[in-house]
């Protein structure tokens, strides 16, 4: 793959000292729309080369965010910064060559239906002005890029989900961007496509260095390809930091439930069984990451504090290849101060422990 990717590798402008490393730069941007405030106060930052995640809810201010990047929305205050200049303000002619420098894909692919492949791939180039012959090789490049050569001639009409949305990214790669803008790229799709059109995406970041921008409702998406992920609602970023380390520590409840899908829950057969009474069994959720969660956490557990306890749910899972793990344990609840010393015990190793309440017997 390397080879086709050298001609695309400029996309990016590597080492030019007169851009800044942030390619784009939110600063206190605000929009309404009558009384609903769309975007509240958003100020971001997208470094050169990472696959920054926006999650969030439906009528969380993510579309509103995106339009304001590429011009098509006008914020009523704040200032946004692509590759270091202010574009807000600009007029539309001023703006088409900065648009240029941002390539998009959607989730429903927008292609041309009469136009081959191959010239929906070129239009960015046509766009520009260049002729037909000098269109037609990149578009080949970047078809083998994604992995489309046979379908050059194809129309859109035959292709299936997958392959529309890879002839989507070609295309957004066409004008060479410093960007790429994905707003809900993959929702349209089914897992195992969504799959292979995320590490396609994850490929392109590494091997072009192509800085990405993705906008999803999904955590799961998150999960998979971006380093960093800021959280919105109601038109505010209410959280922001490396995937692995939101996974690890939430701290807002819009992040904890978007996290709800795809973390360990407690099973809802003992979450409807917990009281406030003591006695019978305490139930712990623990956190843990990084350190705290590679060492053997239940063996030492079981060693310094003799007694009972069993893991009634969870796991340990891997996000950017960091531990994080959730677990759920039962701990006898008569003898208050075996509870205490677990619970001592799993806080000196760096967990976050919470007792969530009690069963009666045995669950
Ligand atoms: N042109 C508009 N006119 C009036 N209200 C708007 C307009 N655009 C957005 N809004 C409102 O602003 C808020 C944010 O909308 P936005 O489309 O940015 O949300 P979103 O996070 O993209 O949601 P979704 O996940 O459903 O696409 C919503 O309350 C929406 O109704
Ligand atoms: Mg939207």
């Amino acid at each position: 793959m390397n080879q086709h990717l050298s001609a695309a590798a400029d996309a990016v402008p590597i080492g030019t000292s007169n851009v800044p490393d942030d390619v784009v730069r939110l600063v206190e941007l605000k929009r309404r729309f009558g009384q609903t405030a769309a975007l509240d106060g958003v100020s971001l930052t997208v470094r050169k080369g990472e696959i920054l995640g926006i999650i969030g809810r439906s009528g969380a201010g993510k579309s509103t965010l995106i339009r304001c990047l590429n011009g098509l929305e006008r914020p009523d205050s704040g200032q946004v910064f692509i590759e270091g200049r202010e574009i807000s303000r600009l007029g539309e002619r001023e703006l088409q060559p900065l648009r240029r420098r941002i390539g998009m894909i959607f989730q429903h692919f927008n292609l041309l239906s009469a136009k081959t492949v191959e010239d929906n791939v070129a239009l960015p180039l046509k766009i520009e002005g260049r002729p037909r012959a000098e269109r037609l090789a990149p578009a080949a490049e970047l078809l083998k890029l994604v992995g489309l050569s046979e379908k050059a001639k194809a129309y859109p009409a035959s292709l299936s989900g997958g392959q529309k949305q890879r002839v989507g990214i070609a295309r957004a790669l066409a004008a060479r961007p410093a960007l790429l803008l994905s707003d809900e790229a993959t929702s349209a799709l089914d897992p195992e496509t969504t799959r292979s059109i995320l590490a396609l995406l994850k490929d392109i970041n590494r091997q072009l260095g192509l800085t990405i921008l993705l906008i999803t409702h999904e955590m799961e998406v998150i999960r998979s390809i971006a380093d960093r992920v800021a959280i919105i609602d109601a038109g505010r970023i209410v959280e922001e930091g490396p995937v692995w380390s939101v996974f690890a520590d939430p701290k807002s409840a819009i992040t904890r439930s978007l996290l709800g899908g795809i973390r360990p829950q407690l099973p809802a057969e003992i979450s409807s069984r917990l009281t406030r009474t003591e006695g019978g069994e305490a139930i712990l959720r623990i956190d843990v990451a990084g350190e705290a969660a590679r060492g053997p956490l239940l063996s030492d557990l079981a060693e310094a504090v003799p007694g009972l306890f069993r893991l009634v749910h969870g796991g340990i899972d891997h996000v950017q290849q960091q531990p994080v793990g959730t677990l759920f344990l039962a701990v006898p609840g008569s003898d208050a101060n075996h509870l205490a010393r677990v619970i001592a015990f799993l806080k000196a190793r760096e967990a976050r422990v919470e007792v969530l309440g009690h069963v009666a017997n045995s669950v």
